[in-house]
């Protein structure tokens, strides 16, 4: 670490603590608001803001601020390429300006509207795999000295976790919508038809054992609906947002099957290259199907009633 980070106060320990807020704080905009607030009193600056840019507009508009005027700053919008934010957020550079009334580049308007005078300013991107998505600016100290090289370097690492911190929460965003419009789809495909007084009672006895935790044992003629009833059972209760694991018994011989039932410990037999999680392990708290289980040896039926009895599996399990 050079020497203006030393003087800047900044301890290993508390940029331990920052770095945990990004997987402990649920909320994205609480956990910027934090790391903007935390730069902003490292550094002992007057003012501070975090800039995005909107996938639509193109613009970039106040996500965070900080200091006397953060109220009336969120009010704006800023083009590409206007301003320092704006000049940064384009060229994807860090920038330090020491005297914003002798840089071109200053956009003079906002301040001059709020009332809110600014002489130094240090502005850095906040990238996601390459691309610019905003930038973090601190304006000014408190004690009237210049922002420095220095202070740059440390904005860049909080401008990085933020960052981060972005991406992350847009990912799962998208995952959960992803998950989301697939159940849906299943939904759809997996629907139950049927009014007949037989099948009322077998959806209602599903709905019964959706329910509990016992094992059912499904029959029926090929094509009656078990696989359906067996997603029925898995989505009507309270497993339905735990994985529901399918395993088709009679596709696989047995070795491979005990193997995709239980898994293994990497190296527990000659080409056990890395671990492998069983399906029974995959399905913890959810529901697992275990397709055509008649085809099963008699051997591999015992193993499973045990677990099936127990609700257990042993990691010593088929060795
Ligand atoms: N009651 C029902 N309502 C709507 N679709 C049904 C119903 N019963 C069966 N089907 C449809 O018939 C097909 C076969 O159902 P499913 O795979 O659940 O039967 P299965 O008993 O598991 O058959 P197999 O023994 O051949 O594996 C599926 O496309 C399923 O959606
Ligand atoms: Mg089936």
């Amino acid at each position: 670490m050079n020497k203006e980070l030393l003087n800047s106060d900044i301890s290993i320990d508390r940029f331990k603590e920052i770095s945990t807020w990004v997987s402990s704080v649920n909320n994205l905009d609480q956990l910027l608001e934090l790391i903007v607030e935390t730069a902003t009193r490292m550094m002992n600056a007057r003012a501070s803001s975090l800039l995005l840019v909107d996938h639509k507009t193109k613009k970039l508009y106040f996500k965070v601020a900080t200091g006397k005027k953060k109220d009336d700053i969120k009010n704006f919008e800023i083009e590409m390429g206007q301003g320092i934010a704006g000049y940064v957020a384009e060229k994807g550079e860090p920038l330090l300006v020491p005297d914003v009334n002798k840089d071109s580049r200053w956009y003079k308007e906002i301040g001059e509207s709020i009332g809110f005078k600014t002489r130094s300013i240090a502005c850095v991107p906040m990238k996601v795999k390459g691309e610019t998505i905003g930038v973090v600016e601190i304006i000014d100290k408190i004690d009237g000295s210049r922002i420095c090289e220095g202070d740059v370097k440390i904005l860049a690492v909080f401008a990085e976790l933020a960052a981060l911190a972005i991406g992350n929460a847009r990912k799962i965003e998208l995952v959960t919508r992803e998950v989301s419009d697939l159940k849906e789809q299943l939904a759809v495909k997996y629907q139950m038809v049927g009014d007949s007084r037989a099948l009322r009672q077998v959806i209602s006895d599903a709905h019964k054992i959706a329910n509990s935790t016992i094992s059912t044992l499904i029959l029926g003629e090929s094509g009656t609906g078990k696989e359906l009833l067996a997603r029925l059972i898995h989505w009507a209760g309270p497993r339905k947002d735990k994985p529901m694991i399918l395993l088709n018994c009679a596709a696989l011989p047995e070795t491979l099957l005990e193997d995709e039932l239980f898994g293994h410990e990497k190296g527990a037999y000659t080409g056990a290259m890395r671990q492998k999680i069983g399906k029974f392990e995959l399905a913890d708290s959810g529901t697992i199907f275990l397709d055509e289980i008649g085809e099963m040896s008699p051997a591999m039926q015992a193993k499973l009633l045990h677990v099936l009895q127990e609700g257990l599996i042993l990691s010593s399990w088929g060795q």
